[in-house]
């Protein structure tokens, strides 16, 4: 039931302060975290984590290596689920497999459970769909609480997942991020920015073209190739995600009078370079446009976040892109909760 709302995606973006909510609810009980013991045993003893899955949900996961190589120490790799099931790359001597699916169905991470079975390694599903086949067929599964997600775009499944994943590593990890504290005020900054912000005609204004390009450093990289995903599937604009010290070393060359560049800014250490970036786009005639959590903002960005720990940012930033994505389609008039070519969830390797 879509309720209020015009479209699925809308009401699962507006969801998102309410499923981060969940998250803490159903992880903390009272000072106990609910994740079994024997996760932890294994992801303990193992000297490197492979993080597999496709999409957004493989987005999320290049958050969840930052998490584990910040908070844990093990290092972490992220490989595309339909990659792996057929070139296995060469393995530490304790690998632990995390997988991460919104559906628990894709069949791509399917043959990557397959194989690793085969090959006796243990493996932990984060899913959304605690009945699913993936859930059913991993040693472990951790689940999300986002509540069903309709819209093809996936919006609130990676918020979940990302929250998920943080709270993983922070138990695994000798820091003890206060995150109940710190999840809550990301449900805070969601809220109070879909409450404060309308983005519909700065959307209308600057997302005019057939291309466009999100760009950002360290952890906005990842959410930037998220925000990219986002845009082009239901928008049908080409987009990428680049790391921002890379668009010069090539892609620079297409940018023309009007390229929309959207820059992803939420910490201090690269503001600086991220915006030197901005203006060489902006001198070949980019239209750019600069999204920034609030320790770091300048008052001429186009839109401000409340700050959150910096570890969670992901969080946040995705959400004007989720709707950056919604309006530009909204405007071309085309199907937003089940664009072309494309199905929730993909069952064919
Ligand atoms: O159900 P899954 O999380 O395994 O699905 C993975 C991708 O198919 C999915 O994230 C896809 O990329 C979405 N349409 C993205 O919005």
């Amino acid at each position: 039931d879509m309720g209020e709302y015009q479209h699925y995606m809308i009401k699962e973006i507006y969801e998102q302060p309410s499923v981060v909510r969940r998250i803490v609810q159903n992880y903390f009980n009272h000072d106990k975290i609910n994740i079994s013991a024997d996760i932890l045993k294994d992801i303990k003893a193992s000297d490197r984590i492979y993080i597999l899955a496709a999409g957004t949900s493989m987005h999320a996961g290049y958050v969840g290596k930052y998490l584990f190589e910040e908070l844990t120490h093990i290092p972490a790799e992220v490989h595309i689920a339909s990659e792996f099931a057929y070139h296995t790359p060469l393995l530490t001597a304790k690998p632990f497999f995390l997988m991460i699916s919104q559906s628990g169905e894709t069949a791509d991470l399917r043959a990557c459970l397959l194989k690793t079975q085969k090959l006796n390694y243990k493996t932990l599903t984060i899913t959304n769909v605690k009945t699913s086949t993936l859930a059913r067929e991993s040693n472990y599964f951790l689940e999300l609480f986002a509540g069903p997600e309709i819209a093809v775009a996936s919006t609130k499944a990676y918020v979940a997942q990302v929250a998920v994943l943080s709270i993983l590593c922070n138990t695994l990890s000798d820091q003890n991020i206060d995150l109940i504290k710190e999840l809550t005020k990301v449900a805070l900054s969601i809220e109070n920015f879909l409450a404060t912000q309308d983005i519909s005609s700065l959307v209308h204004d600057k997302i005019t073209k057939r291309n466009c390009f999100y760009i950002g450093r360290t952890i906005d990289y990842y959410t930037s190739l998220e925000a990219a995903l986002k845009l082009k599937e239901i928008s049908y604009i080409q987009t990428e995600g680049f790391a921002a010290g890379e668009l010069k070393h090539g892609t620079i060359a297409l940018i023309e009078e009007g390229t929309p560049v959207i820059a992803l800014i939420s910490s201090k250490e690269i503001s600086k370079n991220t915006r030197s970036n901005l203006n060489e786009v902006i001198s070949r005639g980019a239209t750019t446009m600069i999204i920034s959590l609030a320790n770091t903002s300048q008052e001429s960005d186009d839109i401000i976040l409340k700050d959150v720990h910096p570890l969670l940012t992901p969080m946040v930033m995705v959400v004007p892109t989720q709707l950056i994505a919604y309006y530009a389609a909204l405007e071309r008039g085309n199907d937003i909760d089940k664009p072309r070519n494309l199905a929730k969830s993909v069952t064919v390797e």
